[in-house]
């Protein structure tokens, strides 16, 4: 017998929001070669051994055929000084690398300059859970750099508090 009760999407959202996360961009390469890349903070790590990790994409996402047929895709996570990154990376109409520092990693994923961690992922599995798609990825490769994290936290950007 279930005892399931649903939720409205609003208490769904408020529920989810007090769950504090980082922020990052994943990242991908077309075809074409073009980079394209949107704000995340789905992800999390899955296992250690292999090393996976997994990440969200709502099936709306305008780079969602580019993720699905890649067999790679980064993972930027941002600094607490990147916070017009992450803004950047919502905004519509606009091609979000133009201007910005950035390179190609050795699985050819777009990685930015000055995030936290650059990580390049083989897509190891994708399925469909609800509007969006998972994806996980084994991570290949790692890059980290010192610095304090973007926090997103019931809405919000935040920054974390170390001195407490
Ligand atoms: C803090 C934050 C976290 C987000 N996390 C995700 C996520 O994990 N998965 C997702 O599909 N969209 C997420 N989004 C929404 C996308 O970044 C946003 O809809 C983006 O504009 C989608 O790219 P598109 O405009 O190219 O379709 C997040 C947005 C913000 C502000």
């Amino acid at each position: 017998m279930s005892s399931e009760v649903g939720v409205t999407s609003a208490e769904f959202r408020r529920a989810c929001g007090r769950f504090a996360t980082g922020v990052t961009i994943a990242s991908v390469l077309d075809a074409q070669g073009t980079p394209h890349g949107l704000t995340v903070s789905s992800f999390t790590s899955v296992s250690l051994d292999p090393p996976l990790i997994l990440i969200c994409l709502g099936h709306r996402v305008s780079a969602i055929d580019a993720f699905r047929s890649s067999a790679h895709f980064g993972i930027n996570v941002l600094a607490e000084d990147q916070r017009d990154l992450a803004e950047r990376f919502t905004r519509k109409g606009q091609d979000r690398f133009d201007g910005l520092e950035w390179r190609r990693g050795k699985t050819g994923v777009p990685i930015l300059a000055g995030v936290l961690a650059a990580i390049e992922c083989a897509v190891r599995q994708r399925f469909t859970a609800g509007d969006h798609d998972v994806f996980v990825g084994q991570m290949v490769r790692a890059r980290v750099a010192a610095g304090a994290p973007l926090i997103h936290l019931a809405g919000r950007y935040r920054r974390l508090d170390v001195s407490r």
